[in-house]
């Protein structure tokens, strides 16, 4: 984490708090770097406080400590309208009795610009959603992915060098949002404005991202790549928000290193990477991701192995999740290509199963909300 304030970085949060009722902190200790020309995305529970940092930024809620960096320069005083950012939001309604190119035009006029300029503006922001041909539309002629449309390119129209988006696929339906997914995506490469996305659906911020900054009760549990947050989750809680993840609990025996040795309840010991653990004889949470364990001959020569009872299959087309019962819990998954499953594998069986040290993550014990 480079402290100076480099010329790549285009939004610094420092310290940033904010209490709506003087007592508690909603937002706690906000410290954030965005990168110019970056997709970052916001993701966490509800109420976690990503539309509050969201909108500290936007400058609609202003921090109760700490200061937010727009280009350098301290923005805590400056209106939301000075700050030079494009938003949409999931319920950013268009103006009703204005058609797509008013709608568009709106932005540019009460910057001033001369109507010629505007005419060309939109026609460039009408093109680049593929909306030319509804320039002349009221909002409510339209289906709700055109509105959202219009509401992008509205936020787009004046080349704002920030974009903030809160949920703004939150009313479509899976297939329109996936489509627009890929659209906004496409529509961040070409342009090179940063954008700054919240959501609480995973696999849309896994996709859109280059990062991501989990939330969890106003606090950064971690911020890194779609795949790092996949792959090396820091602690139990981004583990469990992110993917699917068998969770074993246990205590710790002892460490060496990055590695460690722990105790699960009924005397099975696993060795795993030791990323947040305490001190011996403390309780740790073991984290394996379901396509990592091994079963049958694969599981030879893994470094942790176990036997486990076969239980229930669940057949998702290209993969099948079998679930087993292994060291004491009922709930342990097994993720296997279509084309790797034995045929012969039936419930009730007992099979060989292990997964590699580097799979297995020795996190925080997680607790119970
Ligand atoms: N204007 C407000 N006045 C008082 N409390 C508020 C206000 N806005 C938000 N809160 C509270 O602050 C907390 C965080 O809210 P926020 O809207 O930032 O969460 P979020 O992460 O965006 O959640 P969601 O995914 O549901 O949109 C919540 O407990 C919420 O009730
Ligand atoms: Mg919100």
């Amino acid at each position: 984490m480079a402290e100076t304030q480099g010329n790549d970085i285009l939004v610094s949060f420092r310290g940033v708090q904010k209490s709506y009722d003087g007592e508690n902190l909603i937002v706690k200790d906000l410290n954030l770097d965005i990168r110019k020309g970056e997709f970052l995305t916001l993701l966490g529970p509800s109420g976690s406080g990503k539309t509050t940092s969201l909108m500290m930024l936007a400058g609609f809620e202003t921090p109760t400590a700490g200061e937010i960096l727009l280009g350098g320069r301290a923005i805590n005083k400056l209106p939301p309208h000075k700050r030079d950012i494009g938003m949409v939001f999931q319920n950013y309604a268009l103006f009703p009795h204005m058609t797509v190119a008013e709608n568009l035009a709106f932005p540019l006029s009460v910057r001033g610009m001369l109507k010629a300029d505007i005419a060309e503006r939109v026609k460039r922001a009408l093109n680049m959603v593929q909306l030319e041909a509804l320039a002349g539309r009221y909002p409510a002629q339209m289906s709700g992915g055109q509105q959202q449309r219009v509401a992008l390119a509205r936020a787009l129209v004046f080349e704002p060098q920030l974009v903030l988006m809160d949920e703004p696929l939150g009313a479509l339906d899976k297939q329109l949002r996936e489509h627009m997914q890929m659209e906004i995506k496409h529509l961040h490469q070409r342009l090179g404005v940063t954008v700054v996305y919240v959501t609480h659906d995973q696999g849309e911020a896994l996709t859109m991202s280059d990062r991501v900054a989990v939330f969890h009760q106003g606090e950064i549990q971690q911020i890194a790549s779609p795949r790092d947050l996949y792959e090396q989750p820091c602690n139990a809680f981004v583990a469990n928000f992110i993917g699917e993840n068998n969770r074993i609990n246990g205590r710790l025996v002892s460490r060496a290193g990055e590695r460690c040795v722990v105790e699960l309840p009924r005397g099975e010991q696993v060795e795993a990477l030791a990323v947040r653990v305490g001190q011996p004889g403390e309780q740790v949470s073991l984290s394996v991701r379901p396509e990592r364990v091994r079963i049958n001959g694969h599981s030879s020569d893994c470094a942790n192995r176990f036997s486990g009872r076969v239980a229930e299959f669940i057949y998702l087309g290209d993969h099948v999740r079998v679930r087993l019962e292994v060291a004491g819990q009922n709930n342990f998954f097994v993720k296997q290509p279509i084309a790797e499953l034995d045929p012969a594998l039936a419930v009730g069986d007992v099979v060989p199963l292990g997964w590699q040290v580097e799979h297995v993550r020795a996190l925080d014990p997680l607790t119970a909300e």
